[in-house]
């Protein structure tokens, strides 16, 4: 990346496969744009926007993450929220995990019935809620829907599908997962977290974004051919939307195309991910939890000092990587995210570990405790 006329080492793109500057992506890309623009379809699906090549790429989903049928959506965040307003209705009840990403905080405040929590990964506080819930949709006559992710952003542990998968034994629900960081990056075939957990037949229904290993834009959900067949009909935010311009649909064909037919991208993304957390981990990093490409890194610290250490690193260093401070994380605790991509080399890797061990001495003599951002440090 580019970044104020300097080229940067990026940590911070969840570019996972490697596929944003893919030659092969940036022709069809481009030819795309060139054949259709960007205007077309000029309509929603359901009126006049739906082409072949949206219902290819729908079946092309399908069969990569092994579900009977895909919808389309517009974006992620928009499509998961909706869907969630669009499969519960006030007799409902829907249980979520407490780090859900929010766009599923934000489709279950639209959901009118009741909603429980359950703390992040918790089975036992998520059968107290199955519990609660079982009763009380015993009286309203309606459904339990339990909400999780394949990937937890953030701290990069998966959510626990397979024990979650495993309550269904005892309880009646279905299971919605978000798996924005799984999709491309875990299981045998790339095909997510349940994949990986052996038990992606359990995922009722699916949601994947364009967003992040496609490197595109866009997601889509997928599960029976009747929730997703009830979902083209009453998901307000694509049926009252238009659809998703050509060049992106084509584009994302091209993308599945290529990592499908060659497992080397996730291998290579892999690749990069063992030698960076084991790296950080020699060294005595604190890396917490992670199970999956996100790769946090911990320090104690306020916000000044976080910020301190992005501007040494990006002014110095040329590294640029995110910081995530209080309220995501608790007060004194800084989290520095690194996403390793495809895209990166071992001697990327190497670099910045040594550029993390540098930070990690100067964060001990209190060289970042600055009351303010102190743009000095760029110039040492
Ligand atoms: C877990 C999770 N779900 C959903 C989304 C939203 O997807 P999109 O960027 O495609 O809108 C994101 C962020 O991109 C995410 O990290």
């Amino acid at each position: 990346m580019s970044f104020r006329g300097k080229d940067m080492l990026v940590w911070s793109i969840n570019n996972y496969l490697g596929m944003a500057n893919h030659p092969e992506v940036r022709k069809a890309d481009a030819n795309a744009a060139a054949e259709y623009g960007l205007s077309l379809p000029m309509g929603a699906r359901m009126m006049s926007g739906n082409t072949n090549l949206h219902e290819k790429l729908e079946s092309e989903l399908s069969s990569f993450v092994q579900k009977e049928d895909t919808i389309l959506l517009n974006y992620g965040y928009q499509g998961c929220m909706s869907a969630i307003d669009a499969l519960v209705d006030r007799n409902d009840v829907v249980i979520y995990d407490s780090e859900s990403h929010a766009c599923i905080v934000d489709g279950v405040r639209m959901h009118q019935g009741k909603r429980f929590v359950f703390p992040h990964n918790d089975i036992e506080k998520l059968k107290v809620q199955l519990e609660r819930a079982t009763k009380l949709v015993a009286e309203t006559n309606g459904g339990i829907m339990v909400v999780t992710e394949g990937v937890f952003g953030m701290a990069g542990d998966q959510g626990l599908l397979k024990e979650i998968a495993e309550l269904k034994k005892s309880y009646e629900f279905r299971l919605f997962v978000d798996d924005a960081h799984g999709i491309g990056t875990l299981g045998a075939t790339g095909a997510g977290a349940g994949e990986e957990q052996g038990v992606q037949d359990e995922i009722d229904i699916y949601f994947g974004t364009f967003a992040k290993a496609f490197a595109s834009i866009g997601g889509f959900i997928s599960g029976d051919e009747n929730v997703i067949e009830f979902l083209r009909y009453n998901m307000r935010s694509q049926i009252f939307a238009k659809s998703l311009p050509m060049p992106i649909v084509v584009g994302n064909l091209k993308r599945l195309e290529l990592f499908r037919n060659d497992l080397g991208f996730k291998e290579r993304l892999w690749t990069i991910t063992i030698a960076l957390q084991s790296g950080l981990r020699e060294k005595g990093f604190n890396i917490g939890v992670t199970n999956s490409c996100v790769t946090p890194v911990f320090f104690e610290g306020g916000t000044f000092e976080a910020a301190n250490i992005i501007v040494d690193m990006r002014e110095n260093h040329d590294i640029f990587c995110s910081m995530v401070v209080y309220p995501v994380v608790p007060k004194g605790v800084i989290m520095l995210r690194l996403i390793p991509t495809a895209a990166h080399t071992l001697e990327d890797v190497q670099y910045t570990l040594d550029v993390f061990d540098l930070v990690k001495k100067r964060l001990a003599n209190g060289e970042y405790n600055k009351e303010k951002i102190d743009f000095s440090l760029a110039a040492k």
